[in-house]
């Protein structure tokens, strides 16, 4: 692994989709894809999504304006909600009715819009409850201590080792409650890497996080790009999805009304629709200055 990502642009990566590009556009390496994902609450229909495809080892942006369905979707796909209708499989293998703790141990883990860190437990036994192979989980186990034991070693020792790469080593008996925001954030997602997951979705992994600790956050959503893991990250900062993701989709209304590569997105009628619809602060042109950052590469 390298730690120099800031220093050096990200390495986008391109001709992940087949054919002509529209919302539902099949990809080359699909992790995961869904069809016919539909939730109701009431008379409402949050998420009615008709096909939809994530592309493999890439960083792609779910965007789109509040109320959108972005959230509720995350929860149908990883096992926090069920929806009325639908399919969806992971690496190929359906997910429907599958709760959110064996999706997690199949490699598609996700985090929460609000950090759902436990702030009475340590920075350490967040991590702990983290890691999917939790001692004395088997009777046969717990029957030999000496066998969770080791275990527990084990799993502590990935644990601080995950920890010094998110700088979070030395607070490692502080309660997660006297962290900031932004180490919530980042207790968050180092938590997350304790089950090895393939697929990593971050729920505005940046929201509330202080300048001071975006850059570093990007570089971690970049760095799991690099050890060839998938990220679908929901974000509202435009400057931020240029920068990081490969791909954008776009969702309002409950639809993914658009997808495609970061700057040919923006500039869709749609999206822009979309946001001028319920989101009229934000212009998609614009940057919002949150984070000064390398100068982007310019896409071929
Ligand atoms: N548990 C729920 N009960 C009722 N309505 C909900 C619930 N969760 C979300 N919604 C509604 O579904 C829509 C989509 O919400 P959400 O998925 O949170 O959007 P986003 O994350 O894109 O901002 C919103 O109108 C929201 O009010
Ligand atoms: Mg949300």
């Amino acid at each position: 692994m390298s730690s120099s990502t800031s220093s050096s642009s990200p390495v986008k990566s391109t001709g992940l989709h087949v054919g002509a590009i529209k919302p539902g556009v099949a990809k080359k390496d699909p992790i995961l894809v869904a069809d016919g994902v539909r939730r109701q609450f009431g008379g409402l229909v949050a998420v009615e999504v008709e096909h939809v495809e994530i592309p493999r080892n890439a960083i792609t942006a779910l965007i789109g304006p509040n109320g959108a369905g972005k959230t509720t979707f995350f929860n149908l796909l990883t096992g926090f909600d069920q929806p009325n209708d639908g399919k969806w499989s992971f690496n190929g293998k359906s997910l429907a009715g599958v709760s959110a703790f064996k999706v997690a141990r199949l490699g598609l883990i996700r985090t929460f819009q609000l950090t759902k860190a436990l702030g009475l437990l340590t920075v350490m036994d967040n991590m702990k409850l983290g890691s999917t192979e939790q001692r004395g989980e088997k009777l046969s186990a717990s029957l030999f201590p000496f066998l969770w034991k080791k275990k527990d070693a084990e799993i502590e020792d990935k644990a601080l080792e995950i920890l010094r790469r998110f700088k979070l080593d030395e607070k490692k008996d502080d309660f997660a409650a006297s962290l900031s925001g932004g180490q919530r954030k980042l207790l968050e997602m180092a938590r997350a890497l304790m089950t090895n997951p393939e697929l990593v979705m971050l729920d505005e992994p940046m929201a509330g996080v202080n300048p001071a600790l975006t850059e570093s956050l990007l570089e971690h959503i970049l760095n799991l790009k690099q050890e060839g893991m998938t990220v679908l990250f929901v974000e509202h900062d435009m400057h931020m999805v240029r920068h990081i993701a490969d791909w954008v989709i776009v969702m309002a209304e409950g639809k993914v009304v658009a997808e495609g590569a970061p700057d040919e997105v923006m500039k869709n009628p749609a999206v822009i629709d979309a946001y001028l619809g319920s989101h009229q602060d934000i212009d998609l042109g614009t940057v919002t200055g949150r984070v000064t950052l390398p100068t982007l590469p310019k896409e071929k």
